[in-house]
């Protein structure tokens, strides 16, 4: 296991290596007041962002499987007297414990979709978001183009924005928001492309 930059434990390669917080937070456009949530936040880097750079007011939830990345965003949430953030360990596949059906306003996830086509649970998770973001919500996700490149998940785990259009089509969301150039600059141009579903 490798420490992110911040000493916050992390289940998966850490994007705080080698993405900028800066960019992903500004493609979200947030106001400050919405309920947010980082799902499979990781060491919490962008979280931390968020709340500390952005002063962001809203209730801010960290969502991640893994109990040693919850368990430091716990000391982090103590040692910093963080209020309005909300750590809950859970897999989004099964459930989001405690968040209420269309309460959120955004959620967030970077580099932790196409975890879900490679253990075919894509349905699930959809599902699951589709659940607990409001009628206006947004699910955004960050991820690696479907190249056949050596950095990052295996070609088959990646997903196109259009395959990505077709799965979320059938749960009733479509596309609203696409950036193809974002990431970090690889010889074949940029890694990953950033996209928004919001209900039909
Ligand atoms: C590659 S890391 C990315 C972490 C963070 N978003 C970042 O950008 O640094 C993927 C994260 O998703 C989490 N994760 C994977 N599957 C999950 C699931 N089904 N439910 C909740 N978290 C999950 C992992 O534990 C890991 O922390």
């Amino acid at each position: 296991m490798m420490l992110p930059p911040n000493g916050h434990r992390a289940h998966g390669f850490s994007s705080a290596f080698f993405l900028n917080s800066d960019e992903i937070i500004r493609e979200l456009k947030l106001k400050g007041d919405e309920t947010f949530m980082d799902a499979g936040c990781g060491d919490g880097h962008n979280v931390i962002k968020l709340l500390e750079d952005y002063d962001h007011r809203g209730t801010v939830y960290a969502v991640d499987v893994y109990d040693a990345s919850i368990e430091d965003m716990e000391a982090y949430k103590k040692d910093n007297n963080v209020e309005n953030l909300i750590n809950i360990e859970a897999d989004i596949t099964k459930g989001i414990p405690g968040v209420d059906d269309e309460s959120v306003d955004v959620v967030l996830m970077v580099n932790v979709f196409h975890g879900f086509k490679a253990s075919r649970t894509m349905d699930e998770a959809i599902d699951e978001l589709a659940r607990i973001i409001k009628a206006d919500g947004k699910i955004a996700i960050m991820d690696y183009k479907a190249w056949e490149v050596p950095k990052g998940p295996p070609t088959a785990f990646r997903s196109s924005p259009s395959e990505l259009e077709e799965v979320f089509a059938v749960h009733n969301l479509k596309m609203t928001y696409l950036n193809e150039e974002i990431g970090e600059d690889i010889p074949q141009g940029k890694s990953h492309y950033f996209i928004v579903f919001q209900k039909e």
